[in-house]
This record gives structure tokens, C-alpha cells and sequence, in this order.
């Protein structure tokens, strides 16, 4: 009999992380009338509902193997909810209090869900004149100063997904060698709308050491695109989770990014409905924005080929955002 990871008894909900399913997005790419196959990694269905999840588990063994993290100790991080979910849910198994400091801006349930997990949750206002539900560079950079007081005011442990390596290594060790696996043939392509960089990253670096020739491309947000090199001129946009026009992300390395696509707010809501509607995949905005993405590559130079993207989080992230009108 195969191998079933999710048939086996786990020691904790920190252990059934990962190990995601991979499906082949066929009804989408013949509705678009494209040639090639598209493959997702439903992300969503970690413990947490995110790929987030799996580096929260990464930065704090990273952080224990390391003797940065003592047993009992505050764990702190700046989050648009799903990392801060993730790490709730390690902390809770691992016996640490962890402080979530979010932005307004993002979604209620990500605040609620963070606290029932047993997170203090510490919500920072927007910046004057930004709008709920567009959280943009500056209100993130509001959000890095309330982290870092909190941070100091506890003798806290920061969970730093910006700056840990431990972000890249989960997605290096096992969002890209998974995809590897399951895909069962070459993945000519993939793309992904970055926040950190680190699941780009993380995944690029393991699918080009497979194969030099992956094409690996990074998705902005229409007007955010300073990665691209182009000038910030629409920093509100409603893809959360990342977009947030900071031009040196840490976690990216050089020589793994061979292009850029721009999606707009528009695009990714369309794909996102369009992905629950056509295949029955319930995600989020920036799910939306890799399909709506990775659609432009397979109706350019990788038409025929196969690109595989991540499905970051669940619909049911949205339910307060106008994403799934009623
Ligand atoms: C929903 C969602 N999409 C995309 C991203 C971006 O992922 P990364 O930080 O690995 O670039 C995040 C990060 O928090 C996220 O929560």
C-alpha cells in the first residue's frame, strides 16, 4: 500500500502541517481555451487554513535547534493574520504566549481566529487617508514598530519572517521538493504573488536544483511592482498577504527570479471566484493572483507546458471582504 501521510497518527496538529495535496486545474485551463497544464497546491488545507503554517513550524525549530528560544518564551511577530495563525497554533503546542501584531486594515476573521488559538492579538491603526482592507507599505511599516516595542517590553522571541531564514527553508525543504513529488512530470513554469519572497524563493530554489530551466516568476500587485522595478503608483490594493511594494525583500536570492507579472486587484478577485465557481477550490485573493498569473504564462511562451502555483489561503479568510458578494 502507498504511503499515506495524512493515515498516520501525528504527535501534535504542528506535525499535520504540510504534505498538502497537488490538483491539476483542467476545467480552468480548457474554459480559458489554453494548451498546458496548470497544477495547484492546496495550501488552504494546512491546520491553520494557510501556507503559513509551515514556516511558523520552521522558524521556531530553526529557533529552539538554535538556543534563540527558551521553553516558555513570548514569541512575537508581525503578521497579516496567516503567519500569526500559523505561529499561534505552534505556540499553543509548543507552550509558548505569542503576541500578534496586525494592521486594522486586514480581515476580522484572521483577528478572531488568531485569538482563539489563544494569541494576544495587538491591532495597529492604518495610516491616514488608507482604506480597510488595502494594507500598503506604510501601514506594514506602522505595524514593524509596534512589533518591535512589544518585542522589547516582553524580552520576546521575534518571529521575523522577513529576516529568518527558517521562512525560505520551509517552503526549500518542503513546499518545492512536495510539488517535485506530486506532480509526477516536469514543471516547465511557476509563480507566485510575493509578500516576504519566501515562498517564492523557497520553492524556485528547489525547483530549479531539479531543473536549472524552471521558469520562476514573481506576481505584484498592478502599480506595486518596485520587485519589477517599476515606480509605486497604486500602493492600496485588496490582495492581502503581500504586494506591499518593499523593494528588498531578504528572502529573495539572486539568480532565481527569471520575471515579473503584474496582476491587478480586478484580475485576482475574477480568478479567485472563478476558481471556486469552475473547480470547486475555495481560496483567497492571492491564490487568485498566481492563477490569474500563471493563466498569462500559459497563454504566452509556456503555452503546452505545465506551470504549478501555490494556493496560499481559504476563501473562508474572505468572508467579510466584498471577494464573495452574497
Ligand atoms: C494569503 C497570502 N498570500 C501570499 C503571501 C505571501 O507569501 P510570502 O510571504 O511567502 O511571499 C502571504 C504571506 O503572508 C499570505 O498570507
Amino acid at each position: 500500500m502507498e504511503f499515506d501521510w495524512h493515515s498516520r497518527l501525528h504527535p501534535s496538529v504542528a506535525d499535520a502541517i504540510g504534505q498538502t495535496p497537488l490538483v491539476e486545474l483542467s476545467r480552468l485551463v480548457a474554459r480559458a481555451g489554453l494548451s498546458g497544464r496548470l497544477l495547484a497546491k492546496l495550501e488552504y488545507l494546512n491546520p491553520g487554513f494557510s501556507k503559513k503554517d509551515r514556516i511558523g513550524r520552521q522558524m521556531l525549530e530553526d529557533a529552539e535547534a538554535q538556543g534563540q528560544l527558551r521553553p516558555g518564551q513570548t514569541v512575537v511577530e508581525l503578521t497579516s493574520g496567516n503567519t500569526g495563525t500559523g505561529l499561534a497554533i505552534v505556540c499553543a503546542v509548543k507552550g509558548h504566549p505569542f503576541v500578534a501584531v496586525m494592521s486594522r486594515g486586514n480581515s476580522v476573521e484572521r483577528a478572531r481566529m488568531m485569538a482563539a488559538l489563544g494569541a494576544e492579538v495587538a491591532l495597529v491603526d492604518q495610516a491616514p487617508g488608507s482604506r480597510p482592507g488595502e494594507v500598503s507599505g506604510v501601514d506594514l511599516a506602522l505595524v514593524e514598530q509596534a512589533a518591535q516595542r512589544i518585542v522589547r517590553e516582553r524580552g520576546a522571541f521575534r518571529a521575523d519572517q522577513f529576516r529568518l531564514e527558517g521562512n525560505f527553508r520551509a517552503h526549500y525543504r518542503h513546499t518545492g521538493p512536495e510539488l517535485l513529488a506530486q506532480a509526477g512530470c516536469a514543471i516547465d513554469g511557476f509563480c507566485d504573488f510575493a509578500g516576504t519572497g519566501g515562498s517564492f524563493a523557497g520553492c524556485a530554489a528547489a525547483l530549479k536544483e531539479r531543473n536549472p530551466a524552471t521558469g520562476c516568476f514573481l506576481v505584484e500587485p498592478e502599480g506595486a511592482a518596485v520587485l519589477a522595478g517599476q515606480p509605486l503608483t497604486q500602493p492600496s490594493h485588496p490582495i492581502q498577504g503581500g504586494g506591499y511594494a518593499i523593494a528588498d525583500l531578504p528572502a529573495l536570492r539572486p539568480g532565481l527570479v527569471d520575471g515579473y507579472i503584474q496582476v491587478s486587484g480586478a484580475e485576482a478577485t475574477a480568478a479567485t471566484r472563478e476558481l471556486a465557481r469552475t473547480e470547486g477550490v475555495f481560496a483567497g485573493f492571492s491564490s487568485g493572483a498566481n492563477v490569474a498569473a500563471a493563466k498569462r504564462m500559459l497563454a504566452g511562451a509556456f503555452a503546452g507546458r505545465t506551470v504549478a502555483v501555490l494556493l496560499n489561503d481559504s476563501g473562508l479568510k474572505y468572508l467579510s471582504t466584498d471577494l464573495w458578494p452574497g
